[in-house]
């Protein structure tokens, strides 16, 4: 069973308040950073596990100073994570990127900080050379395709975009050995929001089992296999946490049959897990702004979906707490939803919740990853603010909410005034 407590209690909450107009995402640095460790701590087995934090999960520049402080990477997609990384004081091997359709001036940015660099694409080989020349250590994302050899892994791969084929992995590689590349990696992402323990553990014997015969085939040596991200977390009450020290165990018998036993250690295992690092330690707090009844209840907050856009999107559980009624029963059924002018802007459908009223402050839980990120402006409407609760208590803003200035920065009302429509 999940805990869905909350890291302040009502007084705090309500100082918060005082200083802050809902709706904010607030982030819990001490849980994420005791997260952090534990995830080293079940991995320490091997030399140079790694984790890279996906940015794109929560792209605040401090959040991932604190996750650079517990020694993780970045993976970067894009060219504005590239750059968030930079001007945070990550560059190097310390920035995975792991793009795709990508453009020659996202590689030469990646090339520009020396990050590793994931190629998608077997034509990505020849696009990269021509751009910036090819690094001495290029990874290859791959993807599985059809499910084979007893493969546990979860959904259709094939039919997603990413990653090269088996064939184009063993051609690619041995065209960058040909071109004088030295250093490999290898890496895959099959998994999404996935709560089984198995999945991770077959996507490492995967890994494992094509290093060993890629590298018997060509005569290469990996530094490291990338197992991706998609653990999940428990969204729901009754829904179990992953345990990593079961992944860890299994990953570490895998690594001894399929890699120390036939002489290909060391190999370091990294993963680029967003999810789990920061979704259970971001919270969106919220207000009802109004109660509606007609054929269903109605309860309005004063965020909507593009404060958090996974319910709307994947129909994705997202518990709510009530602030006040914590112990009170939930007698009552709601929708509760947000003001954009979308049917579909529901946080919660059908959710049974203690009787609402104007004003309350609910806290929306699990919004930590894939949640202030995801915003948008359609209807105009702003993106909240970001608070970070400290380890110490005190509340630190780490981004301040949008104002219509920023929303209407890209218009030049002025040129209205030379706009002749006549
Ligand atoms: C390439 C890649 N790596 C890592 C992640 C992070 O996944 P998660 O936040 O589910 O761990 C994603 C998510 O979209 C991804 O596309």
């Amino acid at each position: 069973m999940a805990d869905k407590t909350l890291p302040f209690g009502t007084d705090t909450l309500q100082e918060i308040l005082d200083q802050n107009p809902t709706p904010f995402h607030i982030y819990d640095e001490r849980a994420i950073r005791e997260n952090a460790r534990a995830l080293k701590a079940a991995f320490d087995w091997n030399e140079g596990f790694r984790e890279y934090f996906a940015v794109k999960a929560t792209p605040n520049p401090y959040l991932v100073k604190l996750l650079k402080a517990e020694g993780f990477g970045l993976d970067c997609s894009s060219m504005a994570e590239l750059v968030l990384a930079e001007r945070t004081g990550v560059t190097g091997e310390d920035i995975m990127f792991t793009s795709n359709d990508t453009p020659a001036v996202e590689y030469k940015k990646a090339h520009e900080l020396n990050a590793i660099i994931n190629l998608d694409d077997i034509r990505h080989i020849d696009y990269l050379e021509e751009v910036t020349g090819l690094p001495e250590l290029v990874c290859f994302r791959y993807n599985p395709g059809p499910l084979r050899g007893g493969n546990a892994i979860i959904g259709h791969p094939e039919e997603a975009k990413y990653g090269f084929t088996r064939e184009q992995l063993f051609d690619g590689y041995r065209r960058l050995r040909d071109k004088g590349v030295r250093r490999f990696g290898i890496h895959t992402m099959v998994a999404s929001n996935e709560l089984n323990s198995d999945y991770f553990v077959a996507t490492a014997e995967m890994l494992f089992d094509l290093v060993g015969e890629i590298s018997s085939e060509l005569g290469i040596t990996f530094e490291f296999v990338n197992m991706g991200g998609g653990i999940g977390i428990p969204y729901r009450p009754e829904d179990e946490a992953v345990s990593l020290q079961v992944v860890s165990d299994g990953i570490r018998k895998a690594y001894a049959e399929r890699i120390e036993a036939r002489g290909l250690a060391p190999l370091k295992l990294y993963m680029e897990c967003g999810r789990m690092v920061t979704g259970p330690y971001g919270y969106l707090v919220s207000r009802v702004l109004h109660v509606k009844e007609t054929y269903k209840t109605f309860a309005g907050l004063d965020s909507c979906m593009a404060n958090l856009m996974r319910p709307a999107l994947y129909g994705a559980y997202h518990h709510i707490t009530v602030i006040g009624k914590e112990s009170s029963a939930n007698t009552k059924l709601y929708d509760v939803t947000g003001s954009l002018c979308e049917n579909n802007d529901k946080f919660a459908i059908d959710r049974a919740l203690p009787e609402l009223e104007p004003g309350d402050v609910v806290v929306i839980h699990d919004a930590g990853a894939h949640g202030h990120a995801m915003g948008f402006n359609y209807n105009g409407k702003l993106r909240s603010a970001e608070l970070l609760l400290r380890a110490d208590g005190s509340v630190t803003s780490i981004r301040r909410a949008e104002t219509l200035d920023d929303l209407f920065a890209t218009l030049d009302f002025d040129g209205l005034d030379v706009f002749d429509v006549s």
